[in-house]
């Protein structure tokens, strides 16, 4: 924080904003990541002045020097989060505190400027008010927001930057996954491990998703919808997917995630999934579970469902999992009961047909 306390923004709309008409044809099936608002938030921070200059202005390129640090040395971390329509139609969104916590965490990891939480918020709910209208109607989709940092000193050297530009950009999106099929396939990778510890697994740094692009790649090459990652030192624990954390569903009524430890990232889905079933009397263990008791559980009947979640991914069923020693399906490859169950309990509580008993939603006031 600068000494004169926080910045205030400076606001210049879009003086050519995307056509009504055009953006509803935009929101009647925006896919996910391709169809973006009219606006971006920027706040800018440097070493002795803190943060200074944001801006809500039209959303546009940005220049940067080529030896500006991130394109070399890849301090860069993001968040992942989505405003809805309440049934009044204003805005809404989940849990944007968590998201702030996280997005400081990862910045302390990465040795980066820490953005006060309130300013996160506050250029978030900004960009949400002025691009409101990119909101899909309830049940339509969300608009995701995606928040990032990234070093902008124009500097060589490997140290921490001294320069930071803090960004909030908005995508309109429907379902993350193509195909409406019932239940993903997963890849697990035998090849490759997404995080160690003491490294950045726990961070949402940009660094960790460029290091499991070619898993993914792999996965795609098998005929998988993602990736599945098993732990770098015994290569037998299931961590998480390339972009989602998992959960596993017995035939006792318990369920198993596997436990934070420094690599796989605190998922927000994560968080509340397991308080929603913990609120239900569901025993939820966060406990390490291996590839090999996947697979013998599954073919047992033992495990009864499994799922994905995340921002984007919301609940995802996962019906089958490939290895290079061959696949086994779990639950006939269908969405199973609960999971449906605990996704249509999570997506209520965000649209505000639900109760929401922990005071997730976060309403964005107006101006
Ligand atoms: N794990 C990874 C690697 C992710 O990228 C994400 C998505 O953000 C998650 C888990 C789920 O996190 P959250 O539920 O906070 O979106
Ligand atoms: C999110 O869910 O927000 C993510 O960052 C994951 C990615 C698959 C988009």
């Amino acid at each position: 924080m600068n000494d004169m306390g926080p910045p205030r923004f400076a606001t210049t709309r879009n003086a050519t904003p995307v056509e009504a008409a055009q953006r509803d044809l935009l929101l009647a099936d925006p896919g996910f990541g391709r169809v973006f608002t009219d606006h971006m938030v920027t706040i800018r921070y440097a070493d002795g002045r803190g943060w200074h200059d944001a801006a809500v202005t039209a959303r546009g390129p940005i220049s940067i020097d080529p030896a500006c640090s991130v394109l070399h040395y890849a301090q860069e971390i993001f968040e992942g989060m989505k405003a809805y329509r309440a049934a009044d139609g204003a805005p809404v969104l989940f849990r944007p505190d968590a998201n702030a916590r996280r997005f400081r965490a990862s910045a302390e990891r990465m040795a980066m400027a820490q953005l006060p939480e309130d300013l996160f918020i506050e250029a978030v709910e900004r960009l949400v008010r002025i691009d409101a209208d990119w909101i899909p109607a309830a049940g339509a989709g969300s608009l995701y927001l995606r928040p990032f940092m990234f070093a902008s000193e124009v500097f060589l050297g490997v140290k921490p930057s001294s320069e930071y530009l803090f960004m909030v950009i908005a995508s309109s999106v429907g379902g993350y996954f193509k195909g409406g099929k019932p239940a993903i396939t997963l890849w697990a990778s035998e090849d490759f491990t997404r995080a160690a510890p003491g490294g950045t697994g726990a961070a949402k740094c940009g660094g960790n998703y460029a290091a499991s692009l070619l898993a993914q790649a792999q996965a795609t090459e098998k005929g998988c919808d993602q990736v599945v990652f098993l732990d770098a030192v015994e290569r037998k624990w299931v961590e998480e997917l390339g972009g989602m954390n998992i959960f596993f569903l017995f035939d006792d009524g318990s369920m198993i995630t596997p436990p934070l430890g420094g690599t796989i990232l605190p998922g927000i889905t994560r968080d509340s999934i397991i308080t929603l079933a913990r609120d239900q009397g569901i025993e939820v263990r966060e406990e390490r579970y291996s590839i090999d008791q996947w697979r013998e559980d599954a073919a047992s009947g033992r495990l009864r469902e499994c799922f994905a979640c995340g921002t984007a991914a919301v609940v995802t069923p996962i019906g089958e999992v490939k290895t290079t020693g061959g696949s086994f399906t779990i639950g006939g490859a269908q969405a199973g009961e609960l999971t449906m169950k605990l996704r249509a309990q999570l997506t209520g509580i965000q649209a505000g047909t639900e109760p929401d008993p922990h005071g997730w939603l976060h309403r964005v006031a107006r101006d």
